[in-house]
């Protein structure tokens, strides 16, 4: 069977990773988080100072950058990567809400985009992977075989997000995920570096209110007309 790269891009908290981690399971494909990767940034700034006045340092996070490494290890426990900084798991600390307040003003930075996007397309040499972000079928793979764009109501995402959040054993109230998801939506459609758009030939998903299994039996469709044409 022919191998291909599948995109799936869309809003915050929509479910794409998990439909994409289990859509790759499925096919036997990797599944690569690249909104970890901005996280990833995120944590390292966080932790390095460079967030003088909560501003970004971008002088010195454009110097640091070389130095940050980003990997992903399979974790057999969760059937997901977990993602590394520096050789360190940090898996637990990219999803909290600090690092969700930061990511989006970091991503939205061009030195930063341009040094993981040709990241993610070493990744995606091989062919036979499923990538979700906001950017993978417009810039990061404009040509992959297989693009599906994700959305649902910001008041269904807040919801999701919380009860992530809230299964994980972390405190989380649903203003403040509906404050966030409407605020990173808000910056990251509205960037000059490679806003959030659905490429024009993109399949438009919206869950809203369709369950994991309807979604998975959905895409899993969209990718055997794909490989099977
Ligand atoms: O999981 P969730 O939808 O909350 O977000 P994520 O995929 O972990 O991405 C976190 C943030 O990284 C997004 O809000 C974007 O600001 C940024 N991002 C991006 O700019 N480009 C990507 N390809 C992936 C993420």
């Amino acid at each position: 069977m022919k191998k291909i790269i599948i995109a799936i891009d869309g809003f915050s908290s929509c479910g794409k990773s998990t439909m994409a981690k289990d859509l790759a399971k499925e096919i036997g494909y990797t599944y690569i988080d690249s909104g970890a990767m901005y996280r990833a940034v995120a944590l390292y700034c966080m932790r390095h100072h460079l967030l003088p006045d909560g501003r970004i340092d971008e002088e010195n996070l454009r110097a640091a950058l070389p130095a940050i490494h980003i990997s992903f290890v399979f974790n057999p426990e969760t059937g997901k990567p977990d993602t590394y900084l520096n050789g360190v798991n940090v898996e637990k600390e990219i999803r909290g809400m600090e690092v969700a307040n930061l990511v989006s003003p970091v991503a939205a930075l061009g030195f930063v985009r341009k040094t993981l996007v040709e990241k993610q397309q070493e990744m995606g040499k091989a062919k036979g992977i499923v990538m979700d972000g906001r950017d993978i079928g417009t810039v990061v793979f404009p040509a992959a075989e297989l693009k599906i764009f994700v959305t649902a109501s910001p008041e269904v995402r807040a919801k999701r997000r919380m009860d992530e959040l809230i299964a994980k054993g972390e405190p989380a109230s649903y203003e403040e995920a509906l404050e966030n998801i409407v605020k990173r939506d808000y910056i990251d459609s509205n960037r000059e570096e490679s806003p959030l758009r659905q490429a024009e030939d993109a399949l438009v998903l919206d869950n809203s209110s369709m369950s994991i299994a309807e979604q998975k039996a959905w895409l899993l469709a969209q990718y055997d007309n794909v490989v099977k044409a």
